[in-house]
């Protein structure tokens, strides 16, 4: 039997497992087997040897803003799917943004297709984000865009003017993706006390980018997490909150998933390493820190941080992603718009961070770290964000039959181990001027980035191996994780 790969002396890790001295037989981009020795079964085109390394499922990274209208000096699909890539992950789910002017979502779908198509390294999905309802769209477009177009899952946003949804919108939202078996996502912030804050540190003229960190205390957090589980738990449907950061508000999730309901949390690796100390960072005059506001803020108690630790082993978090939402620091329309006439202006700071290429090495020092096991690295990078968002029946695991989405690392020991090394930008392949782990030491990075039987990524070789357009888009269906249990609050149903 012909095959086009054959990985030798892997120790595969999947969610559940870590089997040692396996072989990886690959075939018209599929696993094909999996074994001690294939080598008497199989002839492969080529071969690569593992040297015992873990070997894991290609990443998915499931919350990505690539080529949005408000990120002009953002990454576009080629360079953040390039360094997606590079930082071992295969999949990613980026989002088509409604404006509240578009009455319609399907053309903006369209758009988003025109974006991405041709101009991706690996594979990508679309989330919608839905900033107005109307019954055009929850009535004829959502079905078609699920059923024709493999969307099947939608972000809606509490805060931020230009996306913020009232508590009334979110429910009726909520209603149609009820019956779509879609998986809904949530920004939880209360933006009202995020505007009431601003607005008053703006009239105090404390306007530096700390200034980010104090318009969003955990509170605003915790409140808005709260008021999403309620509404879920009236509406009856599952709910991923996304880019969680807090302590109580983690509490919140975790009462609720102990009362059985279908809450998914999700947390991202700026959570887990770094704090608002970060914005009062001094360089160029103060206004430095600008490179790390994003939203949620970058929370100022180091047991936050721990809290996000505890509650990737504990199940709390579902999934952990990039929220990948860069902007250029050094550029008059990325970070830099946030400094006028040498002062620095928060609310005119852009938010958020690129991390895109980091996340799945930076997990992965979790787990050389002793804070989180192999398979806890898995399923919380490759498995959960695969089922959750209804693609399971070909990413997130190394079985017979699912695509050959593989990443292979070095081993953790011996002589073939990675040399550390300490990370600066210059080394990362997105189109950004900076990355908020600049100086971090890394003693693994993927080797191998293998995208649907192909090597797209060879740290020892050429580097960048793959090509844009490798990747293709995914249709995708409901998730696999949970679904409405058709437990309601009283009698009452909606209609
Ligand atoms: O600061 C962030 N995260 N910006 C990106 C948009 C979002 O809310 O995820
Ligand atoms: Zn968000
Ligand atoms: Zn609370
Ligand atoms: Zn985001």
């Amino acid at each position: 039997m012909e095959v086009e790969l054959l990985v030798k002396n892997a120790t595969i890790a999947t969610a559940s497992d870590v089997i040692l001295d396996q072989q990886i037989a690959v075939k018209d981009g599929k696993i094909f087997l999996l074994g001690k020795d294939l080598s008497n079964i199989v002839n492969a085109k080529s071969t690569i040897d593992a040297f015992g390394a873990y070997v894991t499922p290609g990443g998915v990274d499931s919350h990505v803003h690539l080529h949005q209208d408000n990120a002009p000096a953002g990454d576009n699909f080629e360079t953040g799917t390039r360094s997606a890539i590079a930082g071992g992950t295969t999949t990613i789910l980026a989002f088509a943004s409604q404006k509240k002017t578009d009455e319609s979502i399907i053309p903006v779908v369209e758009e988003y297709h025109r974006r991405a198509s041709g101009n991706a390294y690996c594979d990508y999905g679309f989330h919608l984000i839905l900033s107005k309802p109307n019954a055009t769209i929850l009535e004829k477009e959502l079905p078609t865009l699920v059923k024709d177009g493999g969307i099947s899952s939608a972000k809606l946003y509490m805060t931020y003017a230009r996306l913020k949804l009232s508590d009334y919108e979110v429910l009726d939202i909520m209603n149609a993706t009820r019956k779509l078996g879609m998986t809904t996502m949530i920004h939880a912030e209360n933006g009202d006390m995020i505007e009431f804050i601003s607005e008053h540190l703006e009239k105090q003229r404390i306007t530096g980018p700390y200034s980010h960190a104090l318009s969003r205390p955990g509170i605003v957090e915790d409140e808005a997490t709260y008021r999403a589980i309620s509404l879920s738990e009236l509406m009856d449907i599952p709910l991923l909150i996304v880019h969680m950061s807090q302590k109580t508000a983690a509490s919140h999730v975790r009462n609720a998933q102990t009362r059985l309901l279908p809450i998914h949390a999700e947390t991202c690796p700026h959570y887990l390493y770094l704090t608002s100390t970060r914005l009062k960072d001094p360089g160029d005059s103060g206004f430095a820190g600008a490179m790390c506001v994003c939203s949620p803020a970058l929370r100022d108690d180091p047991m936050d941080l721990e809290a996000m630790w505890a509650g990737l082993n504990n199940g709390t978090f579902t999934t952990v992603a990039s929220d990948h939402a860069p902007d250029k620091y050094d550029h008059p329309q990325g970070k830099k718009a946030g400094l006028i006439d040498g002062k620095g202006h928060f609310r005119k700071i852009p938010n958020g961070l690129p991390g895109l290429e980091t996340r799945m090495p930076l997990l992965f020092k979790g787990v050389l770290d002793g804070r989180i096991s192999i398979q806890k690295f898995v399923e919380l990078n490759c498995s959960n964000p695969a089922k959750l968002y209804g693609m399971s029946d070909r990413k997130g695991t190394i079985a017979p039959g699912m695509d050959a989405d593989l990443v292979i690392w070095y081993p953790v020991e011996g002589d073939k181990k990675m040399g550390s090394f300490a990370l600066t930008n210059e080394m990362l392949h997105h189109d950004i001027d900076y990355t908020p782990f600049e100086g971090t030491e890394f003693a693994n990075w993927p080797r191998y980035t293998i995208l649907r039987g192909k090597i797209v990524w060879d740290r020892d070789g050429v580097g960048l191996a793959g090509v844009k357009g490798d990747g293709q888009y995914l249709k995708r269906g409901s998730s696999t994780l949970s679904k409405p249990r058709d437990i309601w609050v009283n009698d009452w149903r909606p209609s």
